[in-house]
């Protein structure tokens, strides 16, 4: 097992890799925590043993809600929860981003930890610290940036995870090498067989880089105004992509950040080849890397996506594979990548 360490404005957030379920009582100062879980998690793994009350949510983004909390928050004080509760999410992305804000407002504030069940809550959604709820269509609308006090990545949990889930999961962590780190690239290019059929030894790499990577940006930047900006590389193509698309986060992202390194290469930062091979990669890896559809469908997903701030965006472009910039980029000059 490895632990990393995010220090941060309030108390560190420590990661563990390759740590149990099982365990979990080892990290909490209660006798048993409350839990929650979504329906499919809950069924797989049963969880009463861990837990002095569960909370089971329904899974997809539409319940990613307001009214989502309410009903924990009810839940909560049918369960005479008080300050001195500590609440588990044990699930995916939308688990963690739950339940992250539910327990940093219950209360003013009650301690709370991840248990991360899949392969994108564990490399994304459980580091960094940002919670929160979508709101009106506007995803991740309402939430706050409070950190969870461990996250444990429990990589056997991932043997049940669907497979267009464990791409979601990669999707990122390529994300992750693209823009801070060549070897990790490199591995991936040379292990793609191994990682899609989840080996372990390969897997665990996979997870402890891409947190080390995610960590040490979180770090420096824990409430996004600079470099934290890089880890949005391939999403401004990528919200819009899935906006039009009902494309999964991960395939819109993957497609994303073909498009933004095509904006590279026009704009001569990156060399043709390497973006040829992030197309490799992904491909290699079950991911799209190319989507028919009208580019001016997907400008104006961006504009709308970006109408709070201004024409000018902070647009994440390669200068290599390892190598990332911001850059403001006029929406209009997006156009470039999308009449390739
Ligand atoms: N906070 C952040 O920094 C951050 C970063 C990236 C993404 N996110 C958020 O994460 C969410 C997406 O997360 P996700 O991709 O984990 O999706 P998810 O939470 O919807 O999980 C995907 C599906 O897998 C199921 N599942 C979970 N664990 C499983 C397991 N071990 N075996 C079998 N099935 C399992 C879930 O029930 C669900 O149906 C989005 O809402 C996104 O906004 C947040
Ligand atoms: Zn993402």
């Amino acid at each position: 097992m490895e632990t990393i360490t995010i220090e941060t404005t309030s108390s560190p957030s420590r990661i563990l890799i390759a740590e149990r379920l099982e365990n979990l009582k080892h990290y909490i100062p209660v006798a048993k925590p409350i839990i929650i879980t979504d329906v499919n998690v809950g069924k797989m793994y049963p969880l009463d043993a861990f837990a002095s009350d569960v909370i089971t949510i329904g899974t997809g983004e539409a319940i990613k809600t307001l009214d989502t909390v309410a009903e924990i928050y009810a839940q909560l004080l049918s369960f005479q929860a008080d300050r001195c509760a500590f609440i588990v999410g044990v699930g995916g992305g939308i688990v963690c981003d739950i339940t992250g804000f539910a327990a940093s407002t219950f209360m003013r504030g009650v301690r709370f930890g991840f248990v991360a069940t899949t392969l994108l809550a564990q490399v994304d959604a459980s580091v960094g610290g940002k919670n929160g709820v979508n709101f009106q269509g506007y995803k991740n609308m309402v939430g706050l940036f409070h950190q969870p006090e461990f996250v444990i990545c429990d990589l056997e949990l991932l043997k049940t995870l669907p497979p267009r889930e464990v791409s979601c999961g990669l999707a990122e962590i390529v994300k992750h090498a693209a823009i801070a780190d060549a070897d990790l690239f490199a591995f991936l290019e040379k292990h793609a067989e191994r990682i899609l059929a989840l080996d372990p030894a390969a897997i665990e790499k996979l997870v402890l880089r891409s947190v080390e990577i995610k960590s040490a940006i979180v770090s420096r930047d824990e409430t996004e105004k600079g470099q934290r900006r890089l880890l949005n590389f391939g999403h401004t193509f990528g919200h819009a992509i899935e906006k039009v698309s009902g494309l999964s986060h991960g395939e819109a992202v993957s497609i994303g950040m073909v498009m933004a390194s095509a904006l590279a290469v026009k704009r001569g930062l990156l060399a043709a080849q390497e973006n040829r091979r992030l197309r490799d990669l992904l491909a290699k890896l079950q991911l799209p890397n190319n989507f028919a559809s009208d580019p001016q469908k997907i400008l104006d997903a961006i504009t709308k996506d970006k109408k709070r701030a201004g024409d000018r965006i902070h647009f994440v472009l390669l200068a290599g594979i390892g190598n990332a910039v911001v850059e403001p980029i006029a929406i209009e000059d997006l156009t470039e990548a999308l009449y390739a």
